[in-house]
């Protein structure tokens, strides 16, 4: 790596065209990355990356072909540069009760929830410890406490954050390892579950001691903060932004 690549920062962003994955990617190209995008589908239009790279984490996950094909194209991407930031952001939400889900549904999501996460780590180390830089794995309020539907979901999310953990203990001083544990964030994902139930999402929003729902940027702010807010000593912290919902206690006053 050459020393002109080294003053290069970049920052690699999972699910970069979802709603939270949108505002990650604005947010580090704002203060100067090099904003390595990549999701599923073609290029996003209206979003503000350096690079993009098209892959599919399940896939990835499962197939060691592709998966060294996905890692090729980052490392195309990357230049030659270490990897600064690595946000593993991406993930699938498949909900239902305990008598329906399927095998699929369980190793769909664990594939990209937690398999695909530990992947990129794992590929991208040499890249990450050359540039000393930080993973930061986006999680859930379902990794502490969760609801009906959600088990699948709940258990990647508890894993995930569990994962950072062990991580932060397994890769020591060699790479900071950190998540964030979001409550309800406004996004399609968030959304797609209360369609056409208007007066449900309004309870949602006041069961918020807020009485709000979280905003993607608040997201992204905070994983700027935990990069760049001179926080080396914060490592396997799983950090909740909930607008206080995590302290609720659902007894009758
Ligand atoms: N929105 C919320 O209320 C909320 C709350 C807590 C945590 N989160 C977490 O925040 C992160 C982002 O969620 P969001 O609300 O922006 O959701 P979203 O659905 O808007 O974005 C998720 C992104 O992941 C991508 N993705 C899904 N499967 C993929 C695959 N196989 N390969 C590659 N990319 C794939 C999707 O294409 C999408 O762009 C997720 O980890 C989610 O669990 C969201």
């Amino acid at each position: 790596m050459s020393a002109a690549n080294q003053s290069i920062r970049t920052c690699l962003v999972t699910g970069a065209a979802g709603g939270i994955g949108r505002a990650l990617v604005k947010t580090f190209h704002e203060v100067g990355y090099c904003v390595i995008a990549t999701d599923i589908g073609v290029k996003p239009d209206s979003l503000t990356y350096s690079r993009y790279v098209q892959a599919d984490l399940a896939r990835f996950a499962e197939d060691e072909t592709y998966a060294s094909k996905v890692i090729a194209d980052l490392h195309q991407a990357l230049n030659g540069q270490g990897l600064h930031v690595l946000i593993n952001n991406a993930a699938v939400q498949i909900l239902g009760g305990a008598e329906s889900l399927t095998r699929q549904d369980w190793r769909t999501t664990l594939d990209v929830n937690l398999l695909a996460p530990f992947l990129l780590i794992q590929a991208l180390l040499p890249e990450l410890e050359a540039a000393k830089g930080c993973v930061v794995n986006i999680g859930s309020i379902h990794a502490r406490q969760t609801k009906r539907n959600f088990v699948t979901y709940a258990t990647s999310k508890a894993a995930l954050s569990g994962m950072t953990r062990a991580l932060a203990i397994d890769l020591g001083s060699r790479v900071r390892v950190n998540a964030i544990e979001p409550a309800a964030i406004e996004t399609e994902m968030l959304k797609a579950g209360f369609t056409g139930k208007p007066e449900i999402y309004t309870q949602l929003e006041r069961c918020h001691p807020q009485q709000r729902i979280g905003q993607p940027e608040e997201v992204a702010s905070l994983a700027l903060a935990i990069v760049e807010g001179g926080m080396n000593f914060l490592h396997g912290a799983c950090i909740s932004i909930d607008g206080g919902i995590g302290c609720r206690l659902y007894d009758p006053e």
